[in-house]
């Protein structure tokens, strides 16, 4: 039921209307106050306005008095009603006259951008559109590790064991850095393992690569930077960049990797080159020898940064992993960027960045303005994970398990498209890629692939430039072997026509 009582009289010729609903599962006093406020947002309420008395009004609404005085009060403590001792209350003059009727909650969701400003380089950012990631968007989605065989139990048991000893003092804000038992265990699994030259004291802990993509490009870059980024590149190195007012340098990735000379002849002064080395997305290629040191020799004569991406190198199917750029370094010249995203999992949200020593404190600094500290409960976990020697272990399971699915994949390719074909990027990492022959355009067989429910990620978009080949980007990390042929099968058929 609507009570709708015109206040008239108080409200001097002013048709001034407060309803409540007392069926309603809205608090009275929250119906008094959302009517109040609501007209004088709108103006229905001029400022100095005298309004009913808490008695009056809880006469005409035939309510208690409890509720209005209870809205009356937050209507004051919020500044929308004045009270003057031995006068009244009144609409207060304080509220600033809007240009125009103000927008409610839901017009404001909706509103075009038009003639409201924002950051020109929020703007130049593509549109956001939301995450594929789905169960039945078929087997080749990208970037996803295979979720089904992580070990959840023993995770399990060590967040319990995390929380069960939380000490209050834990509760505090923490480190720019993040938390020391977790930079102490990577910094010495990166040395190990990765062939790092680091301390843990050079670690950031970050909510994952991206992060760290992003900080690293506003500590190091001013907006209208020139950067080297590979061509074809990840698509979210290309945003860090847009939103950073940087221009990217496409520049052609060949088997070796980044092409230096080609990247030297496009922009020498260029102030930063984005790679991923050991297993470049999407080409899968492993940068050589001979072209790491071209790049370092690079960035040390001209004073540029390098940022090397090392997000799925740990697997590795026919050889050791390959040895960071970071280690071949002598100049301080390259930021190295990790994540558990992919040995571990990806809504976990923990990376690293390995920071030169004398950049450290301007990193914590940037890291302090944006987030304060990551957060601290998982740095536990993953801390516990990888001293307890489950990590080490998990990554050998894993290995295997990859390494049989990356084979049937290559062997149903291989039988389906023959020469019609290349593979490439197969030595590492949880996805591969076709490069197709001929004509065909890869966006729109994608298209009709979507239509019957297979998701395939076309290689063309990963250009900045006019793509050279057209192909797919197949992920395995999350595909049981035996649902690959069928994968394949179809995607077959959507090439056929
Ligand atoms: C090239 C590349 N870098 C980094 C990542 C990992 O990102 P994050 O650590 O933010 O999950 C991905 C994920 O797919 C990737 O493809």
């Amino acid at each position: 039921m609507t009570i709708l009582v015109p206040a008239k009289s108080v409200l001097r010729g002013i048709s001034t209307l407060v309803t409540v609903d007392k069926q309603s599962s809205t608090p009275l006093y929250r119906q008094i106050y959302d009517s109040y406020r609501a007209r004088i947002l709108s103006r229905e309420l001029p400022a100095g306005q005298l309004v009913p008395s808490s008695r009056e009004l809880a006469r005409e609404l035939r309510v208690s008095r409890l509720p209005v005085l209870n809205a009356y009060a937050q209507l004051v403590a919020e500044g929308y009603f004045e009270s003057r001792v031995g006068s009244g209350t009144f609409v207060a003059h304080l509220i600033p006259k809007s240009p125009t009727a103000p927008l409610s909650a839901v017009v404001v969701a909706g509103a075009s951008r038009q003639g409201r400003s924002i950051s020109a380089l929020a703007a130049a950012l593509p549109t956001y559109e939301a995450p594929y990631w789905a169960d039945n968007l078929g087997p080749f989605q990208v970037g996803q590790p295979a979720i089904d065989e992580f070990p959840l139990q023993l995770w399990s048991r060590l967040v319990s064991r995390c929380s069960r000893h939380l000490q209050s003092s834990a509760l505090r804000y923490g480190s720019p850095m993040g938390l020391a038992e977790l930079r102490d265990a990577i910094a010495n699994y990166l040395r190990t393992s990765r062939g790092l030259r680091c301390e843990a004291g050079q670690i950031m802990i970050v909510s994952g690569s991206q992060q760290a993509l992003d900080i690293s490009t506003r500590v190091l870059l001013n907006s209208g930077a020139r950067v080297w980024v590979e061509e074809p590149g990840y698509w979210l190195v290309h945003h860090v960049l847009t939103g950073a007012g940087c221009r990217a340098i496409p520049v052609p990735v060949d088997t070796d990797g980044i092409n230096v000379e080609a990247g030297i002849k496009l922009c020498r002064a260029a102030r930063a080159a984005f790679v991923a080395p050991s297993h470049q997305f999407p080409l899968g290629v492993t940068m050589s020898a001979s072209r790491r040191l071209q790049l370092l020799n690079w960035a040390h004569s001209v004073g540029a940064w390098i940022v090397e991406d090392d997000y799925d190198s740990e697997y590795r199917y026919d050889s050791m992993p390959i040895a960071s750029l970071q280690g071949l370094d002598d100049n301080a010249r390259v930021i190295y960027i990790g994540t558990f995203s992919k040995v571990l999992f990806p809504s976990l949200r923990i990376g690293y960045v390995v920071i030169p020593t004398d950049l450290v404190e301007r990193f914590a600094a940037l890291r302090q303005s944006m987030d304060m500290c990551p957060s601290a409960e998982n740095q536990r976990v993953v801390a516990e994970f990888i001293r307890g020697g489950h990590f080490a272990r998990h990554i050998r399971r894993m290995r295997i398990i990859y390494a049989d699915r990356r084979r049937v994949l290559i062997e149903e390719l291989e039988r389906a498209f023959g020469d019609l074909c290349t593979i490439v990027g197969t030595e590492a990492g949880m996805h591969t890629t076709i490069v197709m022959r001929g004509s065909l355009k890869d966006q729109d067989i994608a298209v009709k692939a979507m239509q019957r429910k297979l998701l395939v990620s076309p290689l063309s978009l990963a250009y900045l430039g006019s793509a050279s080949h057209q192909g797919f980007v197949l992920g395995f990390g999350n595909t049981q072997a035996a649902q690959i042929p069928e994968g394949v099968r179809l995607l077959k058929e959507c090439l056929a026509g």
